[in-house]
């Protein structure tokens, strides 16, 4: 794929506009006018490209395929696997999907049929075949959109058969099965393979074993559906790239294992911009970490392939972006690694449960529409920044953040059954380290961590002993590593591992668990510090771990309960490499100093230091973003910064120039 550009454009369904010839008319005019180049076609297009079984009417099609790309708009081609049309679901039932209660769904919605149907991937295949024999090699085709939003889980017969198969493949023997699931457990023992059912609310559902191996089931599953997607092209089309658009911290796919079988990972961000309750930073910083994490899924540059330019119309309270924030967020995406900033959708449609969520052009059809205006205003700022395009990031400092892990963690029941946050958890290491400027990627515990000096690792209850091993080479070879309480509990089934934990790692991180206090919400231990570094008090929350020293010197020790005086923050030397233990959640504003020490430590130094308040730092290759997500100017290093504005820098001569420094976009109501 070329990376001379920046891709920008849109979802753009024209299946709803075909007798409004003038609307189509004015789609082109206005695409070449907001510089939008791509525009992912046909996403929910079954019913119109085949109203009949078997009878496909392609024409509309080709001849804005070909519209758009005598306008220089390329085209990220859909198939429309997401939604089925009547016909379809009517004639063969079994393309629905049957809920854990074990009822099948009727026809109705989207992203619910089966994945494991028969029929359902041969239908699939022959539509996919289809627009692949007719428009597959069009120049204007430049990736495949597979499906959308994949998700979901389905229970039918067909479905169980396939769990029991993929069980066996894993455990060979019923016996070893019985064994990894701790089966003997209420006498829950399985005779054979052909006894499993998935998880039920009227059933089976506490055995966490099983439990655990049907998420890893429905993940492998959906991926299994979209290589079939994928593979039908590709017999017609062998070079055809695809990608597939991932969704806010979906917890349904393990989407590293999905990103090795795509060409670009991508994903749809919805933030809830300016909700009283936090700061713009705070939005923002929650969406960067999965723009990270859908950089890191590949390693390489992604595109968001939805974002709305308005208000949506699906969260509790759908409010407008205020003038310059969509263009900020715009930017945050690429200073993050993005090649693409699309939307959901290029025009608002007129009917329909999303009538009202914003697309770049509004019912009013107009172009000094604000929201168009301002999409318009990123076009042409995002072809002024193309120099950025195709530029990878670097390795600094990664967090595991690993699908099995979390489906185990959730499921663990005890020791607080209200909930652990994790993601909270996550974000207080993420932004802590984001605030020293250092860049962050995401791994799990399959990935490569070397090349990277700092590896967080939160709660990581389930540790794969492989995984283990990998972390202490790593501080033994000069790495170092941030562990946190909850780590090293259980193996890859989920059984507790025996011995002294978090397993494998006492001896790498000097200390060993003893035991866990939970916290009800609002309860906390005070702890103090023992240096000057940290804060001399802080309040740890959640869950407090009591730990024996064995080698770690105590950084933060308890300071009331009956573990008072036992450690809350502790670093260890092994080999080369530090590492530090943090036996308790505290407050968010905690991991600002406690990054500040960690990442000096590690020799993790980032350019600009310590930044306003408000004022967010990302890099990709030789540039680095500044994004102001204040509404006034911001100065900083001697660059004053626009109203939610961005200014890049690249590296020279070992200095750093001002190479971007984009303009306030202004709006106002009055006198239009
Ligand atoms: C999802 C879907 C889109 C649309 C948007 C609305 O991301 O992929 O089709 O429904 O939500 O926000
Ligand atoms: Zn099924």
């Amino acid at each position: 794929m070329p990376h001379s550009v920046l891709r920008y454009g849109a979802d753009y369904n024209p299946d709803q506009w075909l007798d409004r010839p003038d609307i189509l008319e004015q789609d082109i005019e206005l695409m070449k006018k907001a510089g939008v180049n791509v525009v992912s076609l046909g996403i929910f297009a079954w019913a119109t490209l085949e109203p009949e079984e078997g009878r496909f009417n392609l024409d509309w099609m080709r001849s804005i395929i070909d519209r758009l790309y005598e306008a220089g708009v390329s085209i990220d081609l859909a198939t429309p696997s997401g939604a089925r049309p009547a016909w379809l679901a009517h004639k063969y039932p079994e393309v629905l999907r049957v809920n854990a209660d074990r009822k099948r769904q009727l026809f109705g919605e989207r992203h619910n049929h089966c994945y494991t149907s028969p029929v359902y991937r041969e239908k699939v295949r022959r539509m996919n075949q289809t627009l692949a024999s007719n428009f597959g090699r069009h120049p204007g085709v430049i990736m495949w959109h597979l499906s959308n939003e994949y998700g979901g889980e389905c229970h039918c017969e067909l479905c169980q058969e396939a769990f029991r198969g993929w069980l066996k493949n894993k455990y060979g023997t019923i016996e070893a099965l019985n064994k990894a699931w701790n089966a003997k457990f209420w006498s829950h023992d399985y005779p054979d393979f052909s006894y499993i059912e998935s998880p039920a609310p009227h059933g089976e559902h506490t055995v966490h074993g099983l439990k655990l191996d049907w998420k890893r089931f429905v993940s492998h599953q959906t991926i299994d559906f979209m290589k079939w997607e994928r593979d039908s092209i590709r017999e017609i089309v062998p070079d055809a790239k695809v990608c597939v658009n991932m969704m806010y911290f979906y917890n349904g796919i393990d989407y590293f294992e999905m990103a090795k079988e795509i060409d670009l990972a991508s994903w749809d961000a919805y933030p809830t911009w300016h909700k009283p309750s936090e700061t713009l930073e705070q939005t923002a910083a929650d969406t960067a970490l999965m723009h990270d994490l859908i950089y890191s899924v590949k390693g390489e540059p992604f595109w968001l392939m939805e974002n709305c330019p308005g208000p949506t119309n699906w969260q509790s309270i759908s409010k407008t972006k205020k003038p310059g924030v969509n263009i900020l967020a715009g930017m945050q995406t690429v200073a993050q690694g993005a090649d693409g900033v699309l939307y959901f959708q290029w025009r608002q449609s007129q009917g329909s449960s999303e009538k009202f969520h914003a697309a770049v052009v509004s019912h009013d059809c107009r172009e000094d529409n604000r929201i168009y205006m301002e999409c318009a205003e990123l076009g042409r700022i995002l072809k002024d920044i193309s120099f950025v395009a195709g530029e990878k990031r670097e390795k600094q400092a990664a967090i595991v953040y690993d699908w099995s892990n979390k489906w185990a963690l959730e499921d663990a029941q005890g020791p607080r059954n209200k909930g652990l946050g994790y993601k909270q958890e996550l974000l207080r290491h993420y932004t802590g380290l984001r605030r020293q400027g250092v860049d962050v990627q995401l791994v799990n515990q399959d990935s490569d961590i070397s090349g990277y000096r700092l590896i967080v690792a939160p709660m990581l209850y389930m540790l794969r002993e492989d995984f283990a091993g990998k972390l202490r080479a790593f501080v033994e070879n000069g790495g170092t590593l941030v562990m946190t309480y909850w780590s090293g509990v259980v193996n890859e089934t989920d059984l507790c591992w025996l011995g002294d934990t978090p397993h494998q790692l006492t001896d790498v991180l000097g200390v060993r668990r003893m035991e866990i206090d939970a916290m009800y919400d609002g309860e906390t231990r005070r702890c103090v510090g023992e240096g000057d570094e940290l804060p001399s008090s802080a309040q740890g929350c959640l869950l407090c771990e009591v730990a024996a020293l064995e080698g770690a010197m105590p950084l933060m020790v308890y300071d009331e309960d009956y573990f008072a005086g036992a450690p809350a923050v502790t670093v260890n030397t092994f080999g080369k490499g530090k590492a530090y233990y943090v036996a308790t959640r505290f407050e968010p504003e905690f991991y600002v100093p406690l990054y500040r020490m960690i990442c000096r430590d590690a020799g993790q130094s980032a350019w600009p230091g310590d930044l306003p308040e408000g004022v967010m730092v990302s890099r990709r290759g030789a540039y680095t973003f500044l994004l102001n997500t204040l509404p006034s100017a911001a100065g900083v290093v001697g660059v004053e910064i626009a109203p939610y504005g961005t200014a890049i820098f690249r590296e020279e001569d070992g200095g750093m120039t001002c190479v971007y420094n984009q303009k306030e976009f202004k709006w106002s109501p009055v006198g239009r």
